[in-house]
């Protein structure tokens, strides 16, 4: 028996991983345009936008580490000033985040904004660095009528310095910037992510697992579980939360490999979908394929065939002293909880069979909530 979590620092959202997975292209064309601009002696400014998730962050995070190693302008080298603007955004607490970075700290009252901007000018003055100021989160701050993105954009016109800005935001900020800014974040300046597939997402899962869990602590249909979980969103961040909590889960337990289970109860504890009351509205039909989905999976598997499944539904008819049902009847139950979002159909090329699998919660603790409703659970049989 061993640890799972070997490496658990390397699932923290603040953790940079080595290696982009499927945004190389994005990064080549951020790193591509701004190698040039500052090789020509002038700032680049950039927008990225996308949904939650989609890896804005960590793409310019990546690219500022880059930059800070090997880009150059003129002499000066490249500092990044990570800033964000989540909440707390006022022109105010930016300024006193970029004074922070070059070493000034000054008490957040007192200062008026544009003294704030001369300390920094002075700061700067004294240590020639071309910054690249992240400021992530900016869509509160720009919809607040922001000076601050127009100083950034032209500080070598408002005396500054020499900085480049980078925007983050879920949606595209033109029409919110102000006429002069907006030249500085036109439709070239401007990169849209576009949420990760399913594929994808197992990509960028299979290399953080490496990073992060002992080999052997994770069958791949593992993180294919996770990665069909977070699909409907694209969304990276979640996976991860997802992959790291069901790990701890197991680890807790005392097992030394995550299981199907574990993801189930990871996914519920994050975002809890599914509720009783959704059981309320089934067919008897309903229930009991559910319930031998449930006790199937309960044993073992992320996914299960629907010819196994039907099998299992057969025998548990037999069980409950129940008549069988049609092949058609038994397909038609699942398209019916299929729309009701308890399971998921993955239908094969032939169109005659699919893949089932339930991720909304404890495969363990759905069998036991169909049970009593169908007065068939372990108490009714004592
Ligand atoms: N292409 C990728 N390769 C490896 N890891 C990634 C990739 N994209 C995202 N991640 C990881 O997924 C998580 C979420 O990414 P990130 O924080 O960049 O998303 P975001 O778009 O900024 O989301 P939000 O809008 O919620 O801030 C991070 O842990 C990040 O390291
Ligand atoms: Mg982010």
């Amino acid at each position: 028996m061993g640890r799972i979590l070997l490496h658990e620092e390397t699932l923290d959202p603040n953790f940079l991983p080595p290696k982009l997975v499927h945004r190389s292209e994005e990064l080549q064309r951020l790193t591509r345009r701004s190698t040039e601009s500052l090789s020509r002696g002038v700032p680049f400014h950039v927008q990225i936008n996308g949904g939650i998730g989609s890896g804005k962050t960590v793409l310019a995070r990546r690219l500022a580490a880059d930059l800070e190693r090997h880009g150059r302008i003129g002499q000066a080298a490249v500092k990044s000033v990570y800033i964000n603007a989540w909440r707390r955004a006022s022109d105010r607490t930016v300024a006193l985040d970029l004074l922070r970075a070059v070493g000034v700290h000054l008490p957040d009252r007192g200062y008026s904004l544009s003294e704030m901007l001369d300390v920094f000018e002075q700061g700067a003055r004294r240590q020639p660095r071309h910054y690249l100021v992240i400021l992530d989160e900016a869509g509160a701050l720009v919809r607040q009528e922001t000076k601050i993105v127009y100083l950034l954009s032209r500080a070598a016109e408002v005396g500054l310095g020499s900085i480049s800005l980078i925007l983050i935001a879920p949606d595209d900020l033109l029409p919110y910037l102000d006429p002069a800014s907006r030249s500085s974040f036109g439709p070239t300046h401007r990169l849209a992510l576009t949420p990760y597939t399913r594929e994808q997402l197992q990509d960028i899962l299979d290399a953080r697992a490496e990073l992060a869990l002992r080999p052997g602590s994770y069958e791949p249909s593992i993180l294919g579980q996770v990665a069909r979980i977070a699909a409907p969103n694209g969304d990276a961040r979640f996976a991860l939360e997802v992959l790291g909590s069901a790990a701890h889960a197991a680890e807790g337990a005392g097992r030394d490999a995550i299981a199907a289970e574990d993801v189930r109860a990871a996914k519920g504890s994050i975002y809890p979908t599914v509720s009783e009351s959704l059981l309320e509205g089934l067919s008897t039909q309903g229930l009991t394929v559910l319930l031998a989905l449930a006790r199937s999976l309960r044993r073992k598997g992320a996914t299960i065939s629907s010819q196994k499944l039907r099998e299992t539904h057969a025998g548990l008819l037999e069980e409950f002293e129940e008549k069988p049902v049609s092949r058609t009847t038994f397909w038609r139950t699942l398209k019916e909880l299929d729309r009701a979002g308890l399971v998921a159909l993955e239908i094969g090329a032939s169109g005659t069979s699919a893949e089932i699998s339930m991720d909304e919660m404890p495969a363990s603790y759905l069998a036991t909530l169909i049970e009593e409703r169908l007065g068939h659970g372990p108490a009714a049989r004592r």
